[in-house]
């Protein structure tokens, strides 16, 4: 903050203004969508123009009052997908299409028409599991499933199209603008639409291309709890919108921002998800313009069509929720997702806009930053402090001070005199450097990011054309303009090792303000009259700005390694598919509880969006964590995906040890926990890679019938086996846990005791630790300790906890790999153990004959809960059928079998045999 202050940036005061936002009637294209209400729809289909082909089938809707044509396009994509895109017809000029975010051009399969007659065309889907019934006046779509209907569009008639016209001086007459400059409340009234410009304070939005918001209502029939539309410090559940603001979706750099509020921050994912015991959807609302969604639930009589003749039609009250998407511009491309399960949707949304790229293994450990660590001996004291307290960890951060003068790509040279020295010591000590690399460059005709950005012309321009100028950390800045794919080549190339001296392999990177901040700017950030590459303005491409930073900078890291390396990257800004380039954060926190508790559902919503790769600040960002807090923060932390301590410049020093002996322990205590759970995180992730399974889970996705788990928010699944319930509450004795499914049986994670029974328990705590349970039918890969860093641990050997369930059957799996590069991908170097137990035995075999990675690791010791009976022997037995007895311990008061002194590998086919 200081050297921010000596150049007179005080963002952060400004920041917390919230003034400086706006609310949603300060929006124009919000209060212009507002003033059509729920009622008949005035676009009507023409039935006539219907084509079918292959891919897709089209027709044309009209506009009864303008006669504007729009041109609709319905598909069904493979997979329970459809897919409806609404354009005009004839645009006067091309409507922006968001490019980049889907991983494919997606495969069509042909709809077939089953039905058409006057007014009404009914498609159906290739399995014909599906109907879209397409009435033309007014226009709507039903999509239907064999057990009644899930969606439907435009049946509140919300649908909303602004055509593009000419600017008002060359479609009139000049009369006509001397009629309209002479009454004053015309034009009050245009600039109260703010069709053609709008103001903000002291800002002016100038629309060159006039007004172009889109919108429509879906209804989701039969569900009352929908989910997703990330990023907003809001409740898992998302809430009725009716009497207050709409969720907005635009990224924003809110420092200190609110608790439970729907405004938008930092990153922006357009996908929502509907929930009912029976039924997951999905809607995915493609457009990256500034969105705004309202949501309303209730109860509706529905007519049950009769399944009979004798049998008469019935009413039934259902619940349904209606959601309203509107955006500034751009045009309607939405995806339906069909599910029918939760993990059926996340594979959906994953063959649109990609899995989660699989993280190198170091970045699943411990993170400490700070904003600043000072210079190299700070860093050299800091890293020696994780060994003198003995306490795990893999990456030590740096912050923009690192830089000269927040140019990034620089040292600064006085602090940072040998910053390869310094990595070569991290390096020894097998750990890993990330610095901070933010999208704006200083306007500096000495810096080469600067001159070769400007004379090549990558540069964001303003309206008039110019470089756009604003200011960030660095003061003016210039902003890198990544939709242009040769503006993200080029900075890939940065990454370079000869380009960004003092770089080694262990530094990896942290892109930070790319929403983008711009201190001054209009809700602090960029113009959306601003220009980017191909002419499209900003207020297109407002949400995708930190998507292509991360892209390029993930894709340079892969460059400089030559194509073998897994990158890191950790990303403020996101959209749909930033799971591709990395993780990201939820930003500028707080130290105080309420952020804590907070921090689970938004870490879920983001989750569940496809992003696995997510974590909050530990400690929060702003102001000075009490030590309890802080602890309860390591606790839960060390049970999320993304597991970093980061504090501001203004905060007091937080490394763990500085609390005392007791904090210190307990501290040391979660974060080995963490270590020594990475086989099961990693095995997680390799999941979510794969087979696109969120790593953090909201209960009801693992329970999805269990009425009494959709509204949790103070409890998570990682993975399907262990529940967490963070502590987030001062000084508390007991808390309240649910553990679903009353056919269920939950182990007590640490101590290994079957839990009397499911249901809501009041479990006692100690500051020791949180609440953690293994789900019954479980079995969990850990390691037997932890070592200094993950690449101490390569070596350590692993053990596995059984929990059985009900019927006495467990499974669980084991990935692994070499942790760092793309080999498990070209070459196949990877290991997958599959684990079962069964009747007594707990095998070990291999899942994919293909994957191979050569170890001598071994499973030294297995756990196995509620085993009812101590068992008269236990041996192991080998491929080769030989068998060899195995000396255990068992707990008559826990019923746990201790096997130790195993010396089976992690990677061969084996057998236990418990007789
Ligand atoms: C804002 C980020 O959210 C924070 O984490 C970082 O420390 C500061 N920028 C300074 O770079």
């Amino acid at each position: 903050m200081e050297a921010a202050a000596q150049e007179g940036i005080s963002v952060q005061d400004e920041a917390v203004d919230k003034s400086k936002f706006k609310e949603c009637n300060q929006i124009a294209f919000y209060r212009r969508q507002k003033l059509l209400h729920p009622g008949k729809s005035s676009y009507r289909a023409l039935l006539d123009s219907v084509a079918l082909s292959d891919d897709n089938v089209k027709f044309q809707i009209i506009h009864e009052e303008n006669k504007v044509l729009l041109q609709v396009e319905i598909c069904e994509l493979e997979g329970n997908i459809f897919r409806l895109k609404i354009n005009e017809a004839a645009p006067l000029r091309a409507r922006y299409e968001v490019p980049d975010v889907l991983i494919k051009e997606p495969t069509t399969q042909r709809l077939s028409i089953s039905h058409k007659e006057a007014g009404i065309l009914v498609l159906k889907s290739v399995n014909e599991e599906y109907k879209l019934q397409v009435t033309a006046n007014p226009f709507q779509i039903e999509l239907q499933s064999t057990d009644g209907i899930v969606l439907s569009m435009n049946s509140n008639g919300l649908l909303y199209f602004e055509h593009l016209q000419p600017p008002p001086s060359d479609s009139k007459t000049t009369a006509e603008n001397k009629e309209e400059a002479a009454s004053d409340s015309s034009k009050e009234k245009q600039e109260d639409l703010g069709l053609w410009q709008e103001k903000f304070g002291s800002f002016l939005d100038i629309k060159a291309h006039g007004p172009s918001s889109v919108g429509m209502d879906f209804s989701l029939h039969g569900f009352e709890h929908v989910y997703g539309i990330p990023q907003h410090t809001e409740t898992l559940l998302l809430k009725n919108t009716s009497d207050g603001d709409a969720y907005r979706l635009y990224n924003l750099d809110i420092f200190g921002h609110k608790i439970h509020d729907k405004i938008g921050i930092y990153g922006s994912v357009p996908f929502l998800l509907a929930h009912k015991p029976n039924r997951t959807s999905g809607i995915f609302w493609l457009n990256s313009s500034e969105t705004l969604v309202d949501i309303s639930t209730k109860a509706v009589a529905e007519h049950v069509p009769s399944r009979s003749t004798a049998e008469t039609a019935k009413q039934r009250v259902l619940p349904r929720t209606d959601v309203r998407w509107m955006s500034e511009s751009g045009i309607i491309d939405a995806f339906l997702l069909m599910g029918p399960t939760a993990f059926d949707v996340f594979k959906q949304f994953a063959e649109l806009t990609g899995t989660q790229a699989l993280p190198p293994l170091f970045s699943l450990g411990y993170h400490q930053c700070r904003w600043n660590y000072e210079d190299e001996q700070d860093v050299k004291a800091v890293d020696a402090g994780f060994d003198e307290h003995d306490i795990p960890y893999d990456v030590i951060w740096l912050d923009i001070e690192h830089t000269d003068g927040k140019r990034y790509f620089t040292w600064d040279k006085k602090k940072f005199q040998n910053p390869k020295r310094m990595q070569e010591l991290l390096r020894k000590k097998k750990r890993k450097l990330v610095v901070i690399v933010d999208p704006h460059i200083k306007v500096d005709p000495t810096y080469t990011l600067y001159s070769q950005g400007k004379d090549k012309g990558y540069f964001v321009k303003d309206r008039n054309g110019q470089d756009f100028e604003g200011i960030c950390w660095p003061g003016s800045s210039c902003y890198l303009d990544f939709t242009n794919p040769e503006v993200r080549k080029w900075y890939a190339d940065q990454f370079a090792f000869k380009t960004y001296k003092g770089s080694t392999n262990i530094l990896f990177v942290w892109n930070d303000m790319n929403e983008p901040s711009v201190f001054r700017g209009a809700e602090l950030t960029m113009q959306k009259d601003a220009v980017h590459y191909s002419s499209w303005e900003h207020r297109e491409v407002h949400n995708l700005y930190g998507f292509y930073q991360q892209m390029a900078t993930a894709d340079g890291l892969i460059k400089r390694s030559l194509g073998k390396e897994r990158p890191f990257v950790l990303t403020r800004s996101f959209f749909a598919g930033s799971q591709k380039y990395g993780a990201v954060w939820t930003g500028d926190n707080t130290a105080e509880w309420e952020y804590l508790k907070i921090s689970i559902p938004m870490l879920l919503t983001i989750s569940i969006a496809g992003i696995s790769f997510c974590g909050a600040d530990v400690g929060g960002f702003i102001g000075d964590p009490e030590p309890e807090l802080l602890v309860r923060w390591y606790q839960a932390g060390a049970y999320q995906p993304f597991f970093r301590g980061h504090s501001n410049m203004e905060s007091k020093r937080r490394e763990p040890w500085l609390f005392g002996e007791k904090n210190t322990q307990i501290i040391r205590e979660a974060i080995r926990e963490r270590y020594v759970l990475l086989p099961y995180l990693y095995t997680l992730f390799y999941r979510a890679h794969t087979a696109a399974e969120p790593v953090m889970r909201p209960l009801w996705i693992e329970f999805p019938s269990k009425i009494d788990t959709f509204g949790v928010e103070n409890e998570y699944m990682l993975g399907n086996a262990l529940l967490v319930h963070p502590v987030t509450e001062r000084e508390v004795r007991t808390v309240s846990v649910l553990l679903p499914g009353s056919e269920e049986i939950w182990y007590d994670f640490r101590k290994f005791k079957q839990v009397e029974a499911a249901g809501t328990l009041k479990i006692p705590v100690t500051l020791e630790n949180i609440p953690v349970f293994q789900r019954g039918g479980t079995v969990i890969p850990l390691k037997t300790r932890a070592g200094k860093s993950t690449e101490w641990m390569i070596d350590i050997s692993y053990e596995l906890h059984v929990a059985p369930d009900t019927e006495g059957y467990a499974k669980g799996e084991l990935y692994l790999d070499d942790g760092h590069s793309f080999q498990y991908l070209h070459e196949k170097q990877f290991l997958h153990q599959k684990f079962t137990f069964h009747k007594q035995v707990l095998s070990s075999s291999c899942t994919d004959e293909k994957g191979q990675y050569l170890t001598t690791c071994i499973v030294e010791r297995v756990i196995i809960l509620g085993l009812g009976q101590q068992p008269m022997s236990v041996a192991t037995c080998l491929k080769d059928g030989k068998e060899k007895e195995v000396v255990f311990t068992y707990d008559t008061k826990t019923f746990v079998l201790t096997l130790e002194k195993l010396a089976l590998n992690v990677g061969a086919d084996w057998e236990i045999h418990i007789k």
